[in-house]
């Protein structure tokens, strides 16, 4: 996939690793829409950027996507990458007082429905292309799931099962599928379980797509990520174990 002359949209593309995104893109020569829910998070991240559109856009409203869609459609008919980035997660407990049902709700839409409503809708688009390519951003827990982030890491993993069946389907296409599963990365995102000591930088997830696109490396198993799906495939118990390193489940 080619790293440079893209048209590229990224949902989430205000902070974190969507902004990382944006900056390695941008820097390469390409054109990127960036999407959030906040303008003035927006405006901000698009001063940092050259060669950008910020366009208010929350992926979970149903009823604002085809208009979003619509005009991309007329502003830009050259979009040929779309990265799925936007996400959201909660970090809880299933045996306690939060509403699980409610946060799996909110995780489900985000992570994984939204996400397969906007790339329908854009394939038409993508179709026309000559090179064009769908990411999106999963993670390290949809491999092999963390108990305090139960619901997420079951949305990421439908991201994942999702992900590949698209790339098989659109194999013989113009469109190249690509997934990212990042380890811990230092974002606000990951504040609340220690991504600031124990996140690898937002940069790298970012680095190592460009890399991807230029090897045609479909599957991106950034960091730690490589590790744990080795383990995982070798000794699913221990790998189990790996990502839930304060439980003993010898005993649990
Ligand atoms: N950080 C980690 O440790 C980690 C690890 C593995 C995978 N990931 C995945 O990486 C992706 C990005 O995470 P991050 O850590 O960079 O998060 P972040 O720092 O919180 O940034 C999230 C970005 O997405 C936007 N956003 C959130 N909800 C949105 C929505 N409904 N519609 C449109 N934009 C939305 C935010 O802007 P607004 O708030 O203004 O909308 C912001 O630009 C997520 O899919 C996450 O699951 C993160």
């Amino acid at each position: 996939m080619k790293t440079t002359g893209n048209t590229i949209l990224i949902t989430g593309g205000s902070a974190g690793i969507g902004l990382e995104f944006a900056k390695a893109f941008s820097a390469k020569g390409n054109h990127v829409i960036i999407t959030g829910r906040s303008e003035d998070r927006l405006q901000k991240a698009a001063a940092q950027l050259s060669n950008v559109t910020p366009i208010v856009f929350d992926v979970v409203d149903k009823d604002a996507t085809d208009a979003f869609v619509a005009r991309l459609e007329s502003e830009f008919p050259d979009l040929n990458v779309v990265i799925n980035n936007a996400g959201k997660a909660s970090y809880y407990h299933l045996d306690g007082d939060q509403d699980a049902a409610t946060l799996a709700e909110e995780e489900i839409v985000t992570n994984y429905l939204a996400i397969i409503r906007l790339n329908q809708k854009l394939l038409p688009l993508l179709k026309k292309a000559n090179e064009a390519a769908i990411v999106t951003v999963s993670s390290i827990a949809g491999l092999v799931p963390n108990h305090f982030l139960p619901t997420y890491a079951a949305s990421k993993a439908a991201l994942h099962s999702y992900t590949q069946s698209l790339r098989i389907t659109l194999n013989k296409s113009n469109i190249k599928v690509f997934e990212i599963l990042p380890p811990l990365v230092d974002t606000d995102f990951s504040a609340e379980i220690g991504g600031a000591t124990n996140g690898i930088p937002a940069k790298q997830v970012a680095d190592e797509l460009v890399e991807a696109f230029e090897n045609n490396t479909y599957e991106i198993l950034t960091g730690r990520t490589a590790d744990v799906f080795n383990l995982f495939l070798s000794n699913p118990a221990a790998a189990l174990q790996a990502m839930n390193p304060n439980v003993d489940l010898q005993t649990a």
